[in-house]
């Protein structure tokens, strides 16, 4: 049994994934109306889930409304807490849910870079939790980075993994605690550089959107950046494109902005995204993203139908 805390954005992805694995779900949110939520989310993913291989034609979720935190998480063997990113919520949280967990379950939490040192804090047992961070939105993006410290039971990784991996993730699995875990702080490094270059009036927000998407973004689909870099050298490696180019990289790592997210440039920024979004609202953005990820996820081979759900969940 599965249990989902906090059924919002990340929430209600989690859950469509482990219900198209034919594993049974709990549910549990503040908001009255998450079951709601759950349901509407599942019948808009589930062709994609279908189309990739993760559900089949015929998959009826099996999603349980649980409005008491004790009893959703009592039965559960795995419990995804998704709840918003703040370290004293997350914290009364856990303080709640401990002294119901069953002795060997295992809590995963999606934050986005919230260190586990500091989420340990306040457990009786702090050996079950575990950071499981996934990619928006997670039931089709693969990568779910994982991070356990000394303190956590020598079980729990291990066992993390082989659920994430059961349904299609790709794990990556920190070696040390950092805040920002590996993706997003690559992903900020990235912001900044394209915040600079809008407030520099080098190029418009549009320009800088393409100069990812149709650019370095599609070739990141493929190989990360260090490889890439090494076919960037030829014959000879990264060791011949460091020898090239170490010095232009160290002239404009120098010269990089360092912007603040002010009002102006906020405004700056959302004002630059209006010509590039041309009226469509949220939904259809989400929907050109999701089918355009599904096309990508189907055109690299990244699908496979999920294998039967492993005996702890
Ligand atoms: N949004 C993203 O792109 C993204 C990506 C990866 C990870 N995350 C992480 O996932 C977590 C959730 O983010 P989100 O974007 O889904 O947030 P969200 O605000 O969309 O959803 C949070 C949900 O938790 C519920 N909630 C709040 N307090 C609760 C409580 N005490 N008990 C039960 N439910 C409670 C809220 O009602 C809401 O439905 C955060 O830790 C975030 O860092 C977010």
């Amino acid at each position: 049994m599965i249990a989902i805390i906090g059924t919002g954005l990340i929430g209600c992805s989690w859950a469509a994934l482990m219900a198209a694995s034919g594993r049974r779900v709990v549910i549990h949110d503040t908001r009255p109306e998450a079951g709601r939520a759950v349901a509407e989310f599942w019948d808009s993913v589930k062709p994609a889930l279908v189309e990739l291989g993760l559900a089949g034609d015929t998959t009826e979720p099996d999603f349980q409304v649980e409005s008491s935190l004790e009893a959703a998480v009592s039965r559960a063997d795995f419990v995804f807490e998704n709840i918003p990113e703040r370290l004293d919520a997350k914290r009364a949280l856990y303080a709640a849910m401990e002294p119901h967990l069953k002795p060997d379950a295992i809590v995963a939490t999606s934050s986005s870079g919230l260190e586990l040192s500091d989420l340990q804090e306040g457990w009786q047992n702090p050996g079950r939790l575990i950071i499981g961070h996934p990619f928006n939105p997670p039931h089709l993006v693969p990568l779910v980075e994982l991070y356990a410290n000394d303190r956590t039971d020598p079980d729990v990784l291990p066992r993390a993994r082989a659920l994430y991996e059961s349904c299609g993730k790709v794990t990556i699995t920190l070696k040390r605690e950092v805040m920002g875990h590996v993706a997003n702080r690559l992903q900020a490094a990235l912001w900044r550089e394209a915040i600079h270059l809008v407030d520099a009036g080098v190029a418009s927000v549009k320009d800088v959107n393409a100069a990812i998407w149709a650019g370095p973004g599609l070739r990141w689909a493929i190989m990360g950046p260090h490889m890439l870099l090494n076919l960037g050298g030829g014959e000879g490696g990264l060791r011949a494109y460091c020898e090239q180019f170490t010095q232009s990289y160290t002239e404009w790592w120098d010269d990089l902005g360092k912007p603040q997210l002010t009002p102006e440039t906020i405004d700056r920024l959302v004002e630059g995204l209006a010509e590039e979004i041309g009226g469509r609202d949220y939904a259809t953005l989400r929907r050109q993203r999701d089918d355009q990820l599904v096309a990508v996820l189907k055109a690299l081979g990244e699908t496979r139908k999920t294998p039967a759900a492993p005996e702890h969940a």
